[in-house]
């Protein structure tokens, strides 16, 4: 079973951008230990990170036939892309939204999210413990999956 982790615009700054919104964690930290998580799960694990939104869509797409779940931060994209919306809702594969600070806590502009009506669900305001959360997730996901798939494999044999 293989995450896709994507994180978009300005999250490459963690640690460096507004440490009294972000905390001081860099995303290279939280992607270690999600990938200890994954280990340990025995899950297959990939980080993708970009600022541009084509980038973003296409690295969606390629999770066909690759990823069996998808965590996203889609961060300043969440409130204006339709396009990252679209090319999630295109893929059918489970996603669950991360983000670090509280977006319904912020200003207006980002108390909508495009993206989260076509995710399983969102996590947000936890800080960088949300993506952990994420993987609890998504591996309860993965597992009710797997099990649906069984059951449909064995009512198929009788
Ligand atoms: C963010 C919240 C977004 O509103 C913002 O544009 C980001 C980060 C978060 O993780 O809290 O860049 O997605």
């Amino acid at each position: 079973m293989k995450i896709v982790v994507i994180q978009g615009p300005n999250l490459n700054m963690l640690g460096v951008r507004e440490q009294n919104v972000y905390g001081p964690m860099k995303l290279e930290d939280i992607h270690s230990q999600m990938k200890a998580f994954a280990e340990q799960n025995k899950l297959e694990i990939e980080f993708f990170q970009s600022n541009l939104e084509g980038e973003i869509v296409d690295r969606v797409q390629e999770c066909i036939g690759d990823a069996d779940g998808i965590i996203i931060n889609p961060a300043a994209y969440t409130h204006t892309s339709i396009a990252i919306r679209d090319a999630i809702s295109a893929v059918q594969i489970p996603t669950l939204e991360v983000h670090l600070s509280n977006i319904y806590q912020r200003e207006e502009f980002r108390h909508t999210s495009l993206t989260a009506p076509v995710c399983a669900g969102q996590i947000t305001g936890m800080g960088p413990f949300g993506y952990h959360l994420a993987m609890v997730g998504m591996t309860q996901i993965l597992n009710e999956v797997k099990m649906m798939k069984e059951q449909q494999a064995k009512a198929q044999q009788q």
